[in-house]
């Protein structure tokens, strides 16, 4: 058995469908599941001693994306999903800007980001922050991104998606000023690509664990910079928050170095613990050998688009995309079905069939999804 045969067959869904979605879902993996069950395990036997015995799975999945892109453990901050992780990366910005007395400022997004990363600027002008924002639009050199001409020295950040959801492009991380904090949505590519230069690059790196990284929804994770957790720290504060969790010191808070500090209360231990598990399958697998099979088995699916003649306004090169390839096809919905009706499962996202094209997936299953697409598409 080759090492990307071991890995599918920890998917039982893949012994019953091509599944092509998994920048939506990742399916369920047997240790995942497994894992998530000795939790409940011990709720069903222990009741109150899950408090005891399971926050280890927040370390563990620390530890794990901390070997995984080149980062210390203790800049990874547990989130609930992506939007939660880019709303605290943006709650470190908004703070340092009112330590500094709140000049006037703008943040640059780019229009390729995802709501998840959009909003939570949106919402902070909503609610009376007198903050402008630049969009930069989509230009056909990724390289610079669009952002040339709108990052200033009053920009406080500018926030993209590293892989965007729409057209499954990959944007280079932009040049800025060293007063600009750079924040990434890494949704589409953590797990797909090794993030080692992007971590390194960006001061605030967020992403789920659900998608590309094999976990359940409800989890997320957002790599900080440590000077921001150093010179900031959390926001908001819980009990977890708190240096030493036994005090109970109502009237005075010391909250804990670096990540740590970021807990609140008590967190969802079973969905934690299937996050560590999905992590556990890609470091095992290697992030480079998976998204070497990514790159490979998308080349695949390119060359059999191009020679049916299907549009598809993702960029070809590997640099400029990850595992997410759409495809212009009229009615996409309709085809969905009927993909779906031989055992195929693609996604439909703003009007294109999106195909995520995964580690597990093989050369046989690409085959059969480019004939079918003929089928359906050019001999109808
Ligand atoms: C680029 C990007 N960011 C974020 C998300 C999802 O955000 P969340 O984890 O908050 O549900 C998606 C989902 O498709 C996405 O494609």
């Amino acid at each position: 058995m080759t090492s990307f045969e071991a890995l599918r067959a920890l998917f039982p869904l893949c012994s019953r469908r091509a599944y092509f979605f998994a920048g939506a879902q990742a399916p369920l993996a047997t240790p995942v599941r497994h894992a998530m069950e000795a939790v409940m395990e011990v709720w069903e036997q222990d009741a109150w001693r899950i408090e005891e015995r399971e926050w280890r799975h927040l370390d563990d999945a620390g530890e794990t994306i901390a070997n995984l892109f080149g980062c210390d453990a203790s800049e990874v901050v547990i989130a609930e999903n992506t939007s939660h992780a880019m709303s605290i990366a943006t709650g470190l910005v908004v703070a340092r800007w009112w330590q500094r007395g709140s000049p006037p400022a703008n943040v640059v997004v780019h229009a390729n980001a995802h709501p998840a990363s959009s909003y939570t600027w949106l919402n902070l002008v909503r609610v009376g922050a007198p903050l402008e924002i630049r969009w930069a639009e989509r230009v056909s050199d990724v390289r610079s991104g669009g952002f040339a001409g709108l990052v200033d020295d009053a920009t406080l950040a500018v926030v993209l998606s590293h892989v965007d959801h729409a057209l499954g492009a990959r944007l280079a991380i932009p040049a800025v000023p060293e007063t600009t904090a750079v924040l990434l949505d890494a949704a589409q590519s953590a797990g797909a690509l090794d993030l080692t230069a992007e971590v390194r690059l960006c001061d605030f790196v967020g992403f789920p664990a659900y998608k590309w990284l094999f976990g359940p929804p409800g989890v997320a994770f957002l790599i900080a910079r440590r000077s921001w957790l150093d010179e900031i720290g959390p926001l908001f504060a819980g009990w977890a928050s708190a240096e030493d969790t036994m005090r109970m010191e109502l009237r005075s808070l010391t909250v804990a170095a670096g990540a740590r500090g970021f807990r609140l209360g008590m967190p969802n231990f079973v969905g934690v613990a299937g996050a560590a598990a999905g992590l556990r399958i890609t470091a095992n697998a290697g992030i480079q050998a998976i998204a070497g099979r990514i790159e490979s088995l998308t080349e695949r699916f390119y060359a059999g688009v191009d020679a049916l003649g299907l549009a598809s306004p993702t960029p070809r090169a590997f640099p400029q995309r990850a595992g997410i390839v759409v495809l212009d096809l009229p009615d996409p919905l309709e085809l969905q079905r009927t993909l779906l009706d031989g055992d195929i499962d693609v996604g439909v996202e703003l009007g294109r069939l999106r195909i995520d094209l995964h580690a597990f997936n093989t050369e046989a299953e690409v085959d059969l999804l480019l004939d079918r697409l003929d089928r359906l598409c050019n001999r109808r």
